[in-house]
């Protein structure tokens, strides 16, 4: 992209009615593909029906995240609100309102409750290995599931009846394994969604009613109390969308420890180096950022343009849709060195970008869109790491290890079997 700001220049065109279908067809190859033909960072398309630009690159991610110029209000579409999102949550926000629910989510990401989520889930793993090691086989992704299930509503001090975890456990991934599907599949984590929201409505009340006393650092004890910046409660629904907000998305890691799982039986090579290396907190946080930026996970994030701007000599309308593509940025050779090649070697020095690698968006926290939960999320992945190399032995018996990368989430087929799963001695 050029840097002159100054000649008006058209956004390259995809020409069509409609490209909804073609985003269905290819997923996360939608944007890169067109990226890559139009030979452009930058396209204007149209999608459900109406006029939509998208984008990808470090540079274009740096221009999405700037709060002056985009907004979040209304620009997810309804499917996505009713089973990923939920109504009135953080993600839709903008402005003062929006910076002051984020600090909500990161007053609750201290080291310190980062270190008691690492101990919930390193017990929670010990406990569902003893288990594993009774049967046959297992399924990784379901179970890790279960496990993340635990792990969040222990952390977020939900309490949950023992008989109720595995319902929870469905429902929760029902949320994100649902938005993108047609169907039976759709609407199940419609329904779930209003389930979990009617329950954790019900905990957020009996917190108010003195009933239930969750600790005073958790979220469900936070986010029940939190005012809004008039000095209100926030209404029990939006409170319970919030703390769905933790809960979800703990439980999704899930599909992170699948593709762990994956690149460890397909790089054996960096599997030794984890088991044997001299840096071993090191060579885990760099394999699990090439987990992130390797697998795919959410192909874009999207967002509405605030007010008419001109950027690089392109002009932004008012309102219209924009999607930063967020797969293809983490895999455009203009920034990484064969980005088709796992290679946790890569993040050897790396001193961070807050816009190269974005698989859970970019810019900053507190007054952007930055996922909350990155922190929790590498925690989660490098205390989960740590069982898969270092404390159980186990067997990959034949399977459909392949992934789409047109199935948003994208999860390994066989979702990953283990056999003759036994702790390491
Ligand atoms: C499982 C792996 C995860 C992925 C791939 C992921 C990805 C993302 C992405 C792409 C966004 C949107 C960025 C944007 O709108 O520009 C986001 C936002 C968010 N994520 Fe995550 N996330 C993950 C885990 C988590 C976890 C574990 C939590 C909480 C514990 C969490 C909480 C949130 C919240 C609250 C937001 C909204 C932030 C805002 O709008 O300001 N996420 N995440």
């Amino acid at each position: 992209m050029s840097n002159s700001k100054t000649i008006p220049r058209t956004i390259p065109r995809e020409e069509g009615l409609d490209h909804t279908l073609s985003l269905m067809r290819e997923g996360y190859m939608y944007i890169p593909n067109r990226r890559r033909s139009l030979n452009t960072d930058l396209f204007e398309t149209r999608l459900l029906g109406k006029k939509a630009i998208c984008m990808g690159g470090k540079e274009a991610a740096e221009l999405f995240y700037d709060t002056e110029k985009f907004k979040r209000e209304n620009a997810a579409p309804n499917r996505m609100v009713q089973t990923l999102l939920g109504k009135n949550g953080v993600q839709g926000l903008d402005g003062e309102e929006h910076r002051h629910r984020k600090e909500m989510f990161m007053s609750i990401m201290s080291r310190e409750m980062l270190d008691e989520l690492i101990a919930i889930t390193r017990d929670q793993w010990k406990a569902a290995l003893v288990k594993w090691e009774q049967v046959d086989k297992i399924v990784l992704y379901e179970e890790v599931q279960e496990i993340l299930c635990r792990t969040a509503c222990q952390w977020a001090g939900v309490p949950v009846p023992e008989k109720e975890v595995k319902t929870l456990t469905k429902h929760l991934s029902a949320m994100f394994e649902s938005p993108a599907a047609v169907g039976p599949a759709h609407w199940s984590g419609r329904y779930a969604r209003n389930q979990v929201e009617m329950w954790v409505g019900k905990v957020i009340q009996e917190v108010r009613e003195g009933k239930v006393n969750p600790p005073e650092n958790t979220a469900l004890h936070k986010f029940a109390w939190h005012q809004d910046l008039a000095g209100n409660l926030l209404d029990s629904e939006t409170a319970a969308v919030e703390v769905i907000n933790i809960l979800r998305p703990i439980v999704a890691i899930s599909i992170y420890i699948a593709f762990t799982a994956l690149a460890l039986h397909h790089y054996e090579e960096e599997r030794k180096k984890l088991e044997s290396g001299e840096d071993k907190e090191k060579d885990a946080e760099m394999f699990v950022h090439e987990v992130r930026r390797f697998y795919p996970f959410f192909p874009f994030a999207a967002a509405l343009v605030k007010q008419d701007f001109t950027w690089n000599g392109y002009t932004f309308e008012e309102g219209t849709l924009t999607l930063l593509d967020l797969y293809g940025t983490n895999h455009d050779p203009s920034h990484w060195d064969n980005p088709e090649l796992f290679n946790p070697e890569r993040f050897a020095g790396w001193k961070g970008s807050p816009f190269g690698l974005i698989p859970q968006g970019g810019g900053d926290y507190f007054g952007g869109h930055r996922c909350a939960g990155e922190w929790v999320t590498i925690e989660v992945m490098k205390a989960s790491l740590d069982f898969l190399v270092n404390r159980m032995n186990y067997e990959v018996p034949d399977q459909d290890l392949s992934y789409s990368l047109v199935s948003i989430p994208s999860i390994p087929h066989s979702k990953v079997v283990f056999e003759k799963v036994r702790r390491k001695p």
